[in-house]
């Protein structure tokens, strides 16, 4: 029955949670409010705030556990994929506790983590802890700010990626929609919300044909881009009197657009099961969409609750659950690495 520590910190939020087996007991995000003035995370700022926020948030994760951090019996850090600067930070301070605590490191991907957020039990809640986990093979479309993968899972670190971006992320892409109609930082959210009062189809944005699971979104990114110059040249008031539209629009589009190749490729792999994780797995355009294929092809669907969407310890800390059972343990030594 360990108890497991786990620190995030690869991009702009600063995370740890513990947890008892695969039982969670708590988890501590402090998100980055800096950034939004900059339109985007600034990484030495990233770095910075990691460094201020890493010991009240650890800290707050123990007490809130309910635990000494003498009963620690292992520390799960997020070695990378994300930002050399703010990875350096958990890194570090998961290895020196470790190191203080005589206690094992389990270094942990961070995209494996967000498609392992699926098998936390969260026994702060009473439905979250009864609730049911994906059975193998199954098959993940993991969506955030930096990757976009379909994903078949054979077991839990058997992860073959039959398909993914081959420029933006859709994370990325839905951002930088927001981020030409000025709408504010990050993007994701503030188009879900506004596209809730407007027409998917009021506009039409074509999606580029890719061969395989593939994607693409750098073209999207410009018909929308070219799409709203020559809008703006006819009524420099376009975009404040269509925005819910121009949002549900944009919005369709991506989702519709990584929700047809995930179709495909969970008929064509003869899957059961199917899923979603990462950042965007928050959009409720994707959420009802994932829900609506299941039910037609009859596939048993999981969504994840919004707290385990975007970036937090919860996930490391599940991943590093099932690797201490495998007895997978980090040599300190290990670097970060800032690329997947
Ligand atoms: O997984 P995540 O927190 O960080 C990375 O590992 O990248 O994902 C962040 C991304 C951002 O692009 C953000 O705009 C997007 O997730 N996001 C959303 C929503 N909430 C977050 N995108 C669309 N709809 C949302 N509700
Ligand atoms: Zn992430």
């Amino acid at each position: 029955m360990p108890y497991i520590l786990a620190i995030e910190s690869s991009c702009d939020d600063t995370s740890a949670a513990i947890l008892n087996n695969d039982h969670l007991l708590s988890n501590v995000i402090a998100s980055q409010k800096v950034h939004e003035q900059y339109g985007g995370v600034v990484p030495e700022l990233a770095s910075r705030a990691h460094q201020q926020n890493i010991v009240p948030v650890v800290d707050a994760a123990i007490r809130n556990a309910g635990i000494d951090k003498s009963q620690i019996d292992a520390v799960a850090f997020t070695r990378g994929p994300g930002l050399l600067g703010s990875l350096l930070v958990g890194v570090s301070f998961a290895k020196s506790f470790a190191q203080a605590l005589d206690v094992p490191l389990i270094e942990v991907n961070h995209l494996q983590a967000h498609v392992l957020s699926h098998f936390i039990k969260d026994c702060r809640t009473v439905d979250e802890s009864n609730k049911a986990t994906p059975e193998f093979p199954f098959l993940c479309l993991l969506v955030s700010g930096g990757h976009t993968q379909i994903i078949l899972l054979h077991s839990h670190f058997e992860m073959e990626i039959l398909g993914q971006t081959i420029d933006d992320a859709a994370g990325e892409a839905i951002d930088k929609a927001a981020k030409i109609m000025d709408l504010g930082y990050p993007g994701g959210p503030i188009i879900d919300r506004l596209a809730k009062e407007g027409n998917p189809d009021a506009f039409t944005f074509a999606t580029p044909h890719i061969p395989g699971y593939d994607y693409s979104f750098s073209g999207i990114k410009t018909s929308f881009l070219y799409f709203l110059r020559d809008r703006l040249e006819e009524d420099p008031d376009f975009i404040n009197k269509n925005k819910a539209d121009l949002c549900a629009s944009i919005q369709k589009c991506i989702m519709g657009f990584l929700l047809k190749k995930f179709e495909k490729a969970a008929l064509n792999n003869r899957v059961r099961q199917v899923a979603i994780a990462g950042g965007v797995s928050a959009n409720s355009y994707l959420r009802d969409g994932i829900q609506r294929i299941g039910e037609k092809h009859h596939w048993k669907t999981f969504i994840p609750t919004l707290q385990f969407c975007t970036d937090n310890a919860a996930m490391v800390g599940i991943a590093g659950y099932f690797k201490y059972l495998l007895n997978d343990f980090a040599d300190i030594s290990l670097p970060p690495y800032t690329r997947s």
